[in-house]
């Protein structure tokens, strides 16, 4: 899958994608990222990127000259993938929208700074705006780094792991049961005993019921939407759980 990056600030990108497993999935040809440089589009000799906004008010607004002229010289027009602009009006981003972004070929992504954007940049060239949570950051090139993270661990020979993704935390729409390593003892904490069992069903229905149980406590309106059995929909009403009403006990399993 190709990235194509718009920023005012490229560098910052460099060293998040040359680590770990972005760095290995780069070599390994899954993915190609270009960050490309919105001032080198901008117009006159001094290219200016951003002016202050028409009727007054503070803060300084991104001119749509260089975002038109670098997107178009790199994705033409129109553009041959589909361009986000990152920004905190965006809708939210979730696991799901990772997985579905994850099966397209190219994805543009388009970073704000500044107060925000010429009007004209939303209207006419991004075809959706994504925020990472409702918070406002300085700009929207670590939303697009959480994007392109969050997109690529879904991308088939990725993480080393072929079902890496599957049971991540939001995957199945639930979070994800605790996790142990060695020691099984650890200043007198025990690693629960059946995990130490090697029984793969009794390890596996623990794990089930652990994850019900902390999304049930942490994030019970995940349920609504979360792909649940007949046996989970148990486990959730011995748990307190009922589709309309929750009542949620303590989540006090060890993290
Ligand atoms: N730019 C600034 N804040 C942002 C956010 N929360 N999400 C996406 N882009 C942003």
């Amino acid at each position: 899958m190709k990235f194509d990056v718009f920023s005012l600030l490229p560098q910052v990108f460099h060293d998040y994608l040359n680590s770990s497993i972005l760095l290995k999935a780069i070599e390994n040809k899954l993915i190609a990222v270009d960050v490309h440089d919105i001032r080198d589009w901008a117009p006159g000799k001094h290219h200016v990127t951003d002016e202050p906004p028409y009727g007054g008010g503070g803060g300084m607004v991104m001119k749509p000259e260089p975002v038109f002229n670098a997107v178009e010289a790199v994705l033409g027009n129109p553009p041959v993938c589909p361009l986000i602009l990152l920004t905190p009006q965006g809708r939210l981003f979730t696991q799901k929208d990772a997985q579905t972004l994850a099966e397209l070929p190219r994805l543009a992504l388009l970073c704000g700074r500044y107060e925000g954007f010429d009007e004209r940049i939303r209207q006419h060239l991004v075809t959706d705006e994504i925020s990472i949570g409702d918070y406002v950051l300085t700009g929207g090139e670590l939303p697009a780094l959480v994007l392109i993270d969050a997109i690529s661990r879904n991308l088939p020979g990725v993480l080393g792991d072929p079902d890496g993704a599957w049971d991540d935390s939001h995957a199945g729409g639930l979070l994800e049961y605790p996790h142990y390593t060695r020691p099984a003892s650890y200043r007198d904490w025990e690693v629960p005993e059946v995990l130490l069992s090697g029984n793969h069903a009794r390890i596996a229905a623990w794990r089930r019921e652990e994850s019900l149980r902390r999304t049930l406590a942490r994030r019970p309106e995940l349920l609504n939407e979360a792909e649940l059995s007949a046996a989970d929909l148990k486990t959730l009403r011995a748990l307190g759980w009922t589709p309309d009403g929750v009542v949620a006990e303590e989540d006090n399993q060890p993290d």
